[in-house]
């Protein structure tokens, strides 16, 4: 491994690996993934502990520290964010000026890119105090940023955080409050909330959190980088996933109509794929879906949601393509993105939210992988070659002799 490492830095290696299959970007302490076995552990942790046992803010500190914190270390870092949770006010502009039916994925990259603008004590990517501070304003500022997109959707006033809430319950509060009305966060949705931020963390070099990476190599500042990020998560083939997923188990509609669609995923001149069905690193179960499966449960039950039909189609879907030989033979199971929309439907999310509340949680291992990067001695621009197939060389023809 280390001759391979000496013999890239060398240039005398050279691969041709679209997609970035089998090729090591960097090395990191952060997040491992067995694919085969379906198991994520962050700094070591499992995923499965993690979301039982711990909560988001605690996840933030040990994906960014590396430990689990003590009390005294965890009071801390919540005191922290939550000083930070405010935004700028100025940037209620940003938001105006956006029409009110863009999709809030689209508005949160105009902003957190923005943020460059405003936090110019955060910028100097080599200045250890100016890191630290962006990332506790990135962590703390994105749930405020993400419900103000949200409530702009809808054509209402933007909610202040408060900020003697835990951050899953802020967040809800911001999205859910209406000033006439005297809401109250249930705290067993807030738990619900806050655990699929936990699953959402980070998930290694993933091709947004690569695009963090690509993006800081240059030197670029922490806003810029992390709304990079957010462009790249923004696609179908990745976080756009969990939006898309939900809208087809609801186009799907009812279980009867399932070997349709399982028809046309197995058909090679039919574009459509099951959402939320497969990945890149996972040729088993995804464990985060395994979780938000329990979760999906736990909440339609709370809300007393009975003989919910999406879900039914998702599990009876579920149950269909893992007996079908096209599936099996292929390693598809479903994702993290399957079950999630289903929890955040019942908790009043539209799906164009779903993306931005992925956004949110993973800023945490965006900026952890961010930092890790700028730590490490090997970093260097990052500069994938090509293999040119284009014109021979050629002489310029002049307009009129063409
Ligand atoms: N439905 C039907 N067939 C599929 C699906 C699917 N969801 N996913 C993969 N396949 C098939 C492909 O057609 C391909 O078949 P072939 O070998 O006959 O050509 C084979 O499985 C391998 O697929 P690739 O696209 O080459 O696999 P890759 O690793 O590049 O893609 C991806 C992984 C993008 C996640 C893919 O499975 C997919 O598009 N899934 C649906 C979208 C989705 O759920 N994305 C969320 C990913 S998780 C996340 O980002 C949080």
């Amino acid at each position: 491994c280390l001759d391979i490492r000496k013999l890239y830095a060398q240039g005398d290696v050279f691969t041709y690996d679209p997609g970035f299959t089998s090729t090591a970007s960097c090395d990191s302490e952060i997040t491992f993934i067995d694919g085969d076995k379906g198991e994520l552990w962050y700094r070591g942790y499992p995923i499965e502990q993690l979301a039982e046992k711990s909560h988001y803010l605690e996840v933030c500190y040990l994906l960014l520290h590396g430990e689990l914190p003590s009390e005294e270390q965890m009071v801390d870092f919540e005191n922290r964010i939550t000083r930070h949770t405010m935004v700028h006010e100025q940037m209620h502009y940003f938001f105006r000026g956006f029409r009110r039916d863009s999709h809030p994925m689209a508005t949160l990259v105009g902003v957190v890119g923005a943020m460059s603008a405003f936090y110019h004590d955060s910028l100097d990517i080599n200045d250890p105090h100016h890191r630290e501070v962006a990332s506790i304003r990135l962590i703390a500022k994105l749930p405020t940023l993400a419900a103000m997109a949200f409530k702009y959707a809808m054509g209402q006033p933007f909610v202040y955080p408060k900020n003697d809430l835990d951050y899953a319950s802020n967040f809800l509060h911001m999205c859910f409050s209406v000033p006439a009305e005297n809401y109250k966060v249930d705290p067993a949705l807030a738990r619900a909330m806050d655990r699929i931020f936990t699953l959402h963390a980070d998930h290694e070099q993933n091709a947004s959190t690569s695009t963090v990476r690509l993006a800081g190599s240059s030197g670029a500042n922490p806003f810029a980088c992390i709304a990079a990020g957010i462009a790249c998560l923004w696609g179908p083939a990745h976080g756009g996933a969990n939006q898309a997923a939900l809208e087809m188990l609801q186009e799907i509609g009812t279980v009867d109509r399932i070997p349709e669609y399982i028809k046309r995923a197995k058909d090679k001149d039919d574009p459509f794929r099951l959402m939320g069905f497969g990945h890149r690193v996972y040729k088993n179960f995804d464990p985060r879906a395994k979780v938000m499966k329990e979760s999906a449960d736990e909440v339609l039950d709370l809300l007393g949601i009975e003989n919910n039909e999406t879900l039914k189609v998702a599990k009876e879907l579920e149950r269909i393509a893992l007996e079908d030989e096209y599936f099996v033979s292929k390693k598809l199971y479903p994702n993290v993105d399957f079950y999630s929309g289903i929890i955040l439907s019942a908790i009043g999310f539209p799906t164009s939210m779903f993306t931005p509340i992925f956004a949110l949680s993973r800023t945490v291992g965006w900026i952890s992988q961010w930092k890790e990067m700028l730590s490490d001695p090997q970093n260097k621009i990052g500069r994938p070659r090509q293999l040119y197939v284009g014109s021979d060389k050629r002489d310029y023809v002049p307009v009129d002799k063409r």
